[in-house]
This record gives structure tokens, C-alpha cells and sequence, in this order.
């Protein structure tokens, strides 16, 4: 295998959650900024930041990620916000996930693979086994007493409900669905954590799985570590598109934008994640997290998830031996992946 075959392999997960849109996301790749009536494809990794940092946007319109947080219980839900409400709300998340909020977590998460993979010799899902991490890792931030599994599923169907909201409207819409909120809010001491469980555990299930994958097939266990967890962030881009709505007229590389415009902001090209050769610049790595006042405030703890997930598979140099792509996550990300160790001749 190689590294060909992994990018090869994990852009097929991209291409078949979404197929209609991440085909013609491809297809209009080298163009910085593209419109379509009044849907805006950002492409360009400076204009994508632009947008980030520069662009009014609307934290509430539906079919953004800020809709569909303010859809799962009445809003103030970080991704919906503005201003000193937004940065009192930040301000009191980066106390639980600053370096010292990672370093109280992160027992919770070793305990998991100290128990999961204590014995790798048989073929083991790595997929139930990220949903158990980050459902656990989702109570301890949150202080939930639900099972890990249990707050794990209910943050993933919060999140495939509100699908069809968060993905532009290329698609038909599905309603956020009330149950799938009502089911996650009444797991969590605090209501206004539901997004935060619903960020941390939809990603942790899309990217490490995928990270395993691209590590096993293009022979990366010898070289895990915090450098290679970033750049395989940076390569598989777990949350590849933000989409977002211009709450003022403005102009980014020369492209006017109107108001009530639908941005989509193509993560995954700003990361410039198709260029699988080490070396591209931090902005690159940095852009998979986003850009500016709400850029992701669990960056920190998904790279050290992550390295400890590769950390704790590599003395056994698994193999994939199978894999299946879920079509019903909000993210693209694997239902199973079966992996094991091949006798070495
Ligand atoms: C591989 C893992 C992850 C990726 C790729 C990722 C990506 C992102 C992106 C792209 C945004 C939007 C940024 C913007 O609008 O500029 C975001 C926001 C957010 N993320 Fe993450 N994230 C990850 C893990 C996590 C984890 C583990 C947590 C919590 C423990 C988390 C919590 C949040 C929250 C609360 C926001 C909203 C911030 C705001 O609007 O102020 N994320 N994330």
C-alpha cells in the first residue's frame, strides 16, 4: 500500500457521503471563488480565511451550522452567536478545553483504549470503538452520566437530523428533527452543551477512524506522532464544508457578495488537502478547525485524541481489512472499520 492508495481510498468516504455535492465541489477546484445564483463556492484558501475573519455572516439562517445549532434547543449555542454573548460563552469553554482542561480529560479517553484495544490480535470495528471515546470523553466535558454510547448515538442522530439544514440546499431538506434534540438535551446537566457534544463527538467518529485508515495503508505506524495527527487532520479534513450565509454586502477576491448569499466554504480545499506531500503551511493545517472569532475551540484536545488513538495502535501495525462508508452521518466517516493484525513474512 502507499500513500497514493491511502488518499485514493479515504477521498472515496468524501466522494460517497455527499455524492452530488463533493463531485461538483471537485470538479470546480481551481476556481478561487465561484457563483451559482446566489450560492458562493469558496475555494481559495485566502479567501476562505477572508470569509472567516472579515465577512459578516449570519449566525442564525437556516442551512448553516449556526442554524442548525440554534434548531437543537433555542439557541446560544456558540455556533449561533455574536458578539460579548459569544465571546462569554468561548471564554467559558476555554477553561475545559485549554491545555490544562485536555490534560483532565485525558484519562477518560486512555481508559477506553487501555480496555479496547488491550489485545489486538483479532479483527476489532474501530468504529464502535471511537463512538465509545468520544461519547465518554463528550460526558466528562459536559458532566453527563449517560453511557458513552448512549450520549455518543444521541449527539450522531442530533446531527444527521439537522443534516439536511446544515448542507447547502442541493439537497431536499430534512427538519431537524425535535425527538433526536429533545433525546441529547435530556442526557446533558446543561442544554446549552448539546452543540458542544454534537461538534465533539461527530468529529472524533468522522476523523479517527479515517486517520487509522490513511496511517494502516499508506505504512504510517512507525512514524505516529502529534506532527503526523495534524497532518492527517490537514489530509482527511473531517468536516470538509462550513456552510455559511453573508449577513452584509461585501467583496472577497474581487467576487461581490450580497447579503443573504449562501457561502460554501470548502474546508477541505483550504487545507489544500489534496496535496498529500508534507511541508504545506500551518494555515493549512489550522484551516480544517476554521478561521477567526469561532474557529474550533476542541482543536487542541482533537490533536491529542487523536495521537494517543494512533499511539495506542501502532505497536500493533494493524491492517484494514475491511471498511464500509456511513451514508447517514452528517460528516463523511466510516459504519465500520475492521481492521487486524496480518502475519508479517
Ligand atoms: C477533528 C476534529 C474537529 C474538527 C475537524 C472540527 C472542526 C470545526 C470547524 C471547522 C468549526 C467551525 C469553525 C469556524 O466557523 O470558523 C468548529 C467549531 C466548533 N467546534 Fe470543532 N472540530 C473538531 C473537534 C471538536 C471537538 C473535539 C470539540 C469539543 C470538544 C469541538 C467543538 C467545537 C465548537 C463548540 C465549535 C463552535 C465554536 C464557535 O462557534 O464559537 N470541535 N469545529
Amino acid at each position: 500500500m502507499s500513500t497514493a492508495t491511502a488518499r485514493r481510498l479515504d477521498r472515496r468516504v468524501y466522494l460517497r457521503s455527499h455524492p452530488v455535492l463533493f463531485a461538483l465541489l471537485c470538479a470546480t477546484r481551481r476556481r478561487p471563488v465561484l457563483r451559482l445564483g446566489r450560492t458562493v463556492l469558496v475555494h481559495d484558501p485566502e479567501v476562505y480565511r477572508e470569509v472567516l475573519t472579515r465577512v459578516p455572516l449570519d449566525r442564525t439562517a437556516e442551512g448553516t451550522t449556526g442554524g442548525a445549532a440554534a434548531g437543537l434547543t433555542d439557541g446560544g449555542l456558540l455556533f449561533d452567536q455574536d458578539g460579548e454573548a459569544h465571546r462569554a460563552a468561548r471564554r467559558a469553554l476555554a477553561e475545559r478545553l485549554g491545555s490544562h482542561g485536555v490534560q483532565r480529560l485525558r484519562p477518560v479517553w486512555q481508559q477506553v483504549l487501555e480496555h479496547r484495544l488491550a489485545d489486538l490480535t483479532g479483527p476489532l470495528d474501530l468504529v464502535p470503538v471511537v463512538r465509545e471515546l468520544a461519547g465518554a470523553t463528550a460526558a466528562a466535558l459536559t458532566g453527563s452520566t449517560a453511557a458513552p454510547t448512549v450520549l455518543a448515538r444521541a449527539a450522531s442522530e442530533a446531527a444527521s437530523a439537522a443534516a439536511g439544514d446544515h448542507l447547502p440546499s442541493l439537497f431536499p431538506r430534512r427538519r431537524a428533527g425535535a425527538d433526536a434534540a429533545a433525546s441529547l438535551t435530556a442526557l446533558l446537566p446543561d442544554p446549552l452543551d448539546a452543540m458542544v457534544a454534537v461538534a465533539a463527538v461527530n468529529t472524533t467518529v468522522a476523523a479517527l477512524p479515517r486517520a487509522a485508515a490513511w496511517c494502516a495503508r499508506a505504512g504510517l505506524w512507525p512514524q505516529v506522532s502529534p506532527e503526523l495527527a495534524a497532518e492527517l487532520l490537514r489530509l482527511t479534513a473531517p468536516s470538509p464544508i462550513l456552510p455559511r450565509v453573508a449577513a452584509a454586502d461585501a467583496e472577497v477576491a474581487g467576487c461581490p457578495l450580497r447579503r443573504g448569499d449562501r457561502l460554501v466554504l470548502v474546508a477541505r480545499h483550504a487545507a489544500e488537502a489534496h496535496r498529500a506531500v508534507p511541508g504545506q503551511p500551518a494555515a493549512a493545517a489550522q484551516a480544517v478547525f476554521g478561521a477567526g472569532p469561532h474557529a474550533c475551540p476542541g482543536a487542541r484536545l482533537a490533536r491529542v485524541q487523536l495521537t494517543d488513538f494512533l499511539t495506542a495502535l501502532a505497536p500493533y501495525r494493524p491492517a484494514v481489512l475491511r471498511a464500509r462508508v456511513d451514508r447517514h452521518s452528517a460528516l463523511p466517516g466510516y459504519a465500520a472499520l475492521l481492521v487486524g493484525t496480518v502475519p508479517r513474512g
